[in-house]
């Protein structure tokens, strides 16, 4: 039985210890993508040990493990792209980076937080396609994707698991084809916006 306990003890000491230090590599490898030629941008955001993370600017942690659960950096100036290791902070329920210049793709590693709430990347340059596969964001209720140049369709899966969705938001981008049928499963829904795009076709009953 002692032992038993002892090895779940140390157990639990090296589980957290692995995740805390995973989050900080995550922020230093969010932050290395994200200031792309103004690295004062997140000065506070300095390599220091035992959890000093959690009092970086815009990062807030929950817990006993220190696990980031809001990345809040609006109008931060950030520029370059997001880091794909985004899907590495796995406890996250906030990501706040709108009114910045990002660029590049929206990662698809976004569709693995599983407990994401609001995902605000509204008012920056994002390119390339919406993230298709969502489906395990099974809680977020805001995603604003607005104001960037987002292209392609709106992936037919949306709307399928994303049952609590209320807010989405993809206007002023680039977007083409049709509005998939799918988007009426999104019960939840309380506000689509759509308005600037080059969709087409019916709007789904
Ligand atoms: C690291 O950030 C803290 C503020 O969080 C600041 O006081 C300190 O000077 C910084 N250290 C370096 C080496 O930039
Ligand atoms: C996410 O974390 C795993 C395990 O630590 C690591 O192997 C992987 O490279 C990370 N992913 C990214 C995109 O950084
Ligand atoms: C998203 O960000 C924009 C710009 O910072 C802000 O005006 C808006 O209220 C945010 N929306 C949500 C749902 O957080
Ligand atoms: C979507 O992602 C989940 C894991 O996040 C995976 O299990 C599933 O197979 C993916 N579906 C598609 C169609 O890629
Ligand atoms: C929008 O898409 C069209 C057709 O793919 C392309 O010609 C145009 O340059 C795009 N506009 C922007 C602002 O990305
Ligand atoms: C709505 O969801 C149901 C159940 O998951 C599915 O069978 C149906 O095909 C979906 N409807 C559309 C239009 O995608």
């Amino acid at each position: 039985m002692r032992s038993v306990c002892l090895l779940l003890l140390s157990a639990s000491m090296f589980f957290s210890a692995l995740t805390a230090a995973d989050d900080e590599a995550t922020l230093l490898a969010f932050k290395a993508a994200a200031t792309h030629g103004n690295a004062d941008v997140l000065a506070s955001w300095n390599g220091s040990s035992n959890g000093e993370y959690c009092s970086w600017e815009g990062v807030r942690c929950r817990g006993r493990h220190r696990r980031v659960v809001a990345l809040n950096l609006p109008s931060h100036g950030l520029s370059g792209v997001l880091s794909p290791a985004i899907g590495n902070l796995s406890s996250l329920r906030i990501l706040d980076l709108s009114s910045n210049e990002l660029a590049g793709g929206i990662p698809a590693n976004i569709g693995r937080l599983r407990h994401l709430h609001i995902l605000n990347l509204s008012s920056n340059a994002f390119w390339g396609p919406l993230p298709v596969n969502m489906s395990s964001c099974t809680s977020l209720v805001f995603m604003v994707l607005g104001s960037n140049q987002l292209s392609g369709h709106v992936p037919t899966e949306s709307g399928n698991k994303l049952l609590t969705l209320r807010i989405l938001d993809l206007q002023k981008n680039n977007l083409t084809g049709s509005t998939p049928a799918s988007l009426r499963n999104l019960s939840s829904l309380a506000v689509l916006t759509l308005a600037f795009n080059q969709l087409e076709g019916i709007i789904p009953g």
